[in-house]
């Protein structure tokens, strides 16, 4: 059985190993610095192993040596904004964070896939990708699914129908600068302009876009986790199962849509060796406007980095 290490046992990292669990996906390792936390999680999990008829091993540790082999390896660990701290503060914490895990991650599971949670994502998997040194194609960031589920749960609301039946890509960076592709979104394989008006599309993108924050206004201290720990288990279960799923992703870019050296959310194909593939389509002018938009977002994260960190 395939090995997954979740680095952070709180509320994404448990939701994610929960779902992981659920489907029987992978032996997991939880990993928290928090003592008896990541334990204790585990534990809880392997007793609910018989009323929900799952049979994985389910360990947690306070020891990065723990996640020795894994196949593929979820960063969620992270602090949330706390009342009084700038963004900076939360980027150089996350950044301190992401370093140390990653350290670990390069020496005790040096052939992992790296699914990266943590925010802020696309600046974060940089640094999860120097940290490693890893191959481009095994540090993988988790955007796209997320905001493509909540897109496609909202359609199915509006319209009533069954949310699996809806599809959608989203591309660009996590968050305001996403870039949904409305024409590649469908119910039931027929575009969703055929059963929706502009005005109502456009309302469902926004709220989509503003998703995640509807949740943090509703829960005040902390962010959304169930969405967030689902999307992250099913780019883990495509990687383990090596199924060539097309989702989109943040990955980094050399060319690829015009743009170099950065991580922004594109289609790709996960399968056992991370990125097997960036899918590239073309847009329409809109579309590509809002995906340089999108760059340009991230590249300032990106800049805001490099004015503290320095790489090892
Ligand atoms: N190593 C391992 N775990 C750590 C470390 C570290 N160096 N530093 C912090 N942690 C753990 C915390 O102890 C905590 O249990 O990371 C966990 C984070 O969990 P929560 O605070 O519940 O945050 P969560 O809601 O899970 O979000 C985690 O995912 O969606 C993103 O923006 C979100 O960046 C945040 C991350």
């Amino acid at each position: 059985m395939s090995k997954v290490s979740v680095i952070g046992a709180g509320n994404v990292g448990a939701t994610a190993v929960y779902y992981i669990a659920e489907k029987s996906i992978a032996e997991v390792v939880m990993v928290d610095v928090v003592e008896g936390l990541p334990q204790s999680k585990a534990l809880d999990f392997l007793h609910t192993a018989p009323l929900r008829r799952y049979n994985v091993q389910i360990t947690g540790s306070n020891d990065y040596s723990a996640i020795a082999g894994s196949d593929v390896v979820v960063l969620t660990a992270g602090i949330a904004r706390k009342p009084g701290m700038d963004r900076m503060d939360l980027l150089k914490t996350n950044v301190n964070i992401a370093k140390t895990a990653s350290q670990a991650i390069a020496r005790y599971a040096p052939n992992a896939a790296v699914v990266v949670v943590t925010n802020p994502l696309d600046v974060i998997s940089m640094v999860v990708l120097r940290e490693t040194g890893f191959a481009l194609k095994k540090v993988i960031g988790m955007a796209g699914v997320l905001d493509a589920t909540r897109f496609r749960y909202f359609i199915a609301e509006e319209l009533g129908v069954w949310p699996g039946d809806i599809e959608a890509m989203v591309m660009g960076g996590h968050g305001d600068t996403m870039v949904p592709l409305t024409r590649y979104t469908s119910v039931g394989g027929f575009p969703i302009a055929e059963l929706l008006d502009a005005a109502t599309i456009e309302r469902l993108v926004d709220r989509t876009r503003k998703g995640g924050g509807e949740i943090v206004n509703y829960l005040k201290a902390g962010s959304a986790y169930y969405a967030p720990g689902a999307s992250a288990a099913k780019m883990v279960e495509a990687i383990v199962k090596d199924e060539r799923q097309l989702v989109a992703a943040s990955v980094y870019l050399r060319g690829q849509y015009g743009h170099e050296g950065i991580f922004l959310g594109v289609p790709v194909l996960l399968g056992k060796n991370g990125v097997e593939e960036i899918i590239e389509i073309e847009l329409t002018e809109e579309e590509r406007r809002a995906l340089d938009a999108s760059a340009k977002a991230v590249k300032e994260g990106v800049e805001q980095l490099e004015t503290f960190y320095k790489p090892g």
